[in-house]
């Protein structure tokens, strides 16, 4: 870790500022110390990579997979060829499609979780030059040391962190992109996943993140029973529910034999805009927000027929007659007349 990188990251548990903790320094890089929060919280740099994982005591199903990668992390790269061969993708042009949804510029500064032995984040650094700057995690340690050697030959400088992708330790709105590839089924909350993402990407940079799922159409037929009694992650459901509302511009597509799901989107502020107050034309009238908002009891039938009757007499939308009728009764016995 280079010492200017501590004022990048924040503390994953209250996300304010840390204090650098040095014990060793070998050149440009801190290789023993620790990154100390005012919270109480301290986290670790060893061997130069900072370990920022919070909660300490994971969610069973993030101890889990790290358990799992931590196990198998040096067999990882042999293997991953049976997911390709299975549908007879190329696994080079898969992921360099899945890169370019990124639509990166070479000074960006991109933040890719998960980030496995790097097979995604050598065609991500291909893409940025010596100005940009690429922020690899992951969970375990050990497969993510496995991506080291890749990047050793990349321009783009690379900084690395043990870390859970739940509770991430960067400020607000500091990178271009975020890319996440092939653990989200498992995340202990993915909600906070990709509200954590939102809140770390820039207005108007891109997310894109995707992982195994059998389409609801297939899962009855027999490609979709055999390849699910195979690997059981492709029995995981879309997680669209946990988009948070600031996603614009949202795009779904399912990619290596149709069993992985791709959720491509930009980072917008808030709920998006609709003009939810103009005059909506014909006998009901009033507008989105008064339909949604003005609603009080309801009327006997009689009263209803007599005031739709009232307010066609009148020329006026069945909204307008009410509205003025409820504002002059309500002013008579406001004021006691
Ligand atoms: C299937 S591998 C994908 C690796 C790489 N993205 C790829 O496409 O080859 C899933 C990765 O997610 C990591 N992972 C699992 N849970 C995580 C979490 N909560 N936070 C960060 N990384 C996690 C695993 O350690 C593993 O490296």
């Amino acid at each position: 870790m280079r010492p200017e990188e501590a004022e990048v990251y924040v503390c994953p548990a209250c996300k304010r500022p840390m204090q650098l903790r040095i014990r060793q320094q070998r050149d440009d890089e801190i290789v023993d110390g620790a990154l100390a929060c005012p919270c109480g919280e301290e986290f670790p740099i060893v061997d130069g990579i900072p370990d920022l994982v919070f909660p300490r005591q994971l969610a069973a199903s993030d101890l889990e997979a790290k358990l799992w990668y931590d196990a198998n992390a040096d067999t990882y790269d042999e293997n991953l060829h049976l997911t390709f061969d299975t549908f007879r993708e190329d696994e080079s042009r898969v992921r360099s499609r899945l890169v370019d949804r990124l639509e990166l510029q070479p000074t960006h500064r991109v933040l890719e979780l998960g980030a496995g032995s790097g097979r995604d984040s050598i065609l991500i650094a291909d893409r940025l030059g010596a100005q940009g700057r690429l922020y690899l995690q992951d969970l375990s340690l050990a497969i993510l040391r496995h991506s080291f050697p890749k990047m050793m030959a990349k321009s783009v400088p690379s900084e690395f962190h043990v870390g859970n992708a739940c509770h991430l330790p960067f400020a607000d709105g500091v990178f271009d992109a975020v890319f996440h590839f092939g653990g989200l089924n498992t995340f202990s909350n993915i909600g906070a996943f990709f509200s954590e993402i939102n809140r770390v990407t820039k207005v108007g940079g891109k997310v894109v993140a995707g992982d195994e799922s059998m389409p609801v159409w297939l899962r009855n037929s027999e490609f979709g029973r055999v390849l699910m009694n195979s690997n059981p992650l492709y029995r995981y459901e879309l997680p669209l529910q946990h988009l948070p509302v600031s996603c614009r511009e949202v795009k779904l597509e399912w990619i290596i034999g149709g069993v992985f799901y791709v959720i491509e989107y930009r980072v917008g502020v808030g709920e998006p805009f609709a003009d939810l107050d103009f005059e909506i034309p014909g006998i009901r009238g009033g507008s989105h927000r008064t339909r949604y908002y003005g609603l009080l009891e309801g009327v006997t039938p009689q009263a209803k027929a007599m005031a739709q009757a009232a307010s066609a007499n009148s020329g006026k939308s069945l909204h307008r007659w009410l509205d003025e009728a409820v504002r002059q009764a309500a002013v008579r016995d406001l004021e006691g007349k």
